[in-house]
């Protein structure tokens, strides 16, 4: 049996996760930083991380009841991310491997997110949109890597909505995820126009976001601006999947990310799946938001295919791009 500890840090969750490769999930230890107004803020993220690492660590080693020395290797995320996030894990992760003489595998945290999904919902070679509060993306496998067919060109989709939430003073400022806030304040709203930008495969949200606020400015109802917003966000990201869905001939669609959780999102896509006959996969929510369980499983894979870094050249990457990863399962 193969054991893998994986860090996570690379935005508001400090995660220690421990899998072995049965697979099974031997523990799931995370803190996460709430700010106290606005979106994060990666120092003070990062110093709260710094406070509570090894609390974490020990709590994961707990539930695992497992000693650092009995784990076959250490993963970590070294991105994409912020950089203070992201080096508290990466110091946390090259300490252990160095002090405990244990292999070093770098994991990107955005195959990670693919890779948890495929795991816990059996898809198999699926279309994965990846939707979270720093990323928005379609990805499929393609040869040894995962390619990007469509992306957002500005803002991604969870920032979009954390902020427009926000502005519109409907979440109480500590709220990090804005999906739940626009949702509850949808209910009731009736259609206005505000413009639909799609480019070629790829989606944004920039210019939605300052139509919705000035909208709102100049007298619309609150619940018709969120309902028009998050029915033009859901509707671009659908529109780009199913032309890559028809492009790539998947048969499989998952989703996976902290928007994932999304239950209107959701219905949009089992929709999509139904008129075109697919297996519709989502990542359970718990295991949407960020966690040490994904980097740890996607550390796993990589270890098994010999993927290990030096602790002095496990250097963080905070603009990591998943399609520059070879996958080789
Ligand atoms: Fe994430």
């Amino acid at each position: 049996m193969v054991v893998v500890l994986g860090v996570e840090s690379t935005a508001h969750t400090f995660g220690v996760g421990i899998v072995s490769d049965e697979p099974k999930i031997l523990a799931d230890a995370r803190f996460s930083y709430v700010p106290e107004r606005g979106g994060i803020h990666p120092r003070e993220a990062a110093d709260r991380f710094v406070r509570n690492a090894s609390r974490v660590l020990r709590e994961a080693l707990d539930q695992a009841g497992l000693a650092v020395e009995s784990v076959d290797a250490v993963a970590v995320a070294l991105g994409p991310g912020m950089g203070p996030c992201l080096r508290v894990g990466a110091t946390v992760a090259r300490a252990l491997a160095s002090y405990y003489g244990k292999p070093l595998v770098p994991v990107n945290h955005a195959v990670a997110h693919v890779e948890i999904g495929r795991m816990l919902t059996g898809a198999a070679d699926p279309l994965v949109v990846y939707i979270s509060g720093g990323n928005t993306a379609i990805v499929a496998k393609h040869g040894s890597r995962y390619r990007v067919f469509g992306e957002t060109l500005d803002v991604a989709l969870g920032n979009f909505m954390d902020t427009l939430v926000r502005e519109l003073g409907l979440a109480p400022p500590y709220v990090v995820s804005g999906v739940h806030a626009l949702d509850r304040c949808a209910e009731g709203g009736r259609f206005i126009e505000l413009p639909y930008v799609v480019k070629g495969q790829d989606t944004s949200y920039s210019g939605l976001l300052t139509a919705a606020l000035r909208a709102y400015r100049s007298g619309a109802r609150v619940e018709d601006v969120c309902f028009s917003a998050r029915e033009i966000a859901y509707s671009s990201l659908v529109e780009v999947a199913e032309r890559g869905l028809a492009q790539l001939g998947k048969t499989e669609v998952l989703l996976v990310g902290g928007v994932a959780a999304s239950r209107h999102l959701v219905e949009k896509f089992e929709a999509l799946a139904e008129y075109r006959g697919l297996k519709l996969h989502v990542v359970p929510p718990k295991y949407a938001v960020d966690n040490g369980v994904m980097i740890a499983w996607t550390g796993l894979l990589l270890f098994k295919h010999g993927v290990t870094v030096e602790p002095e050249k496990a250097a963080v990457r905070q603009r990591w791009r998943l399609d520059s990863v070879d996958v080789y399962w």
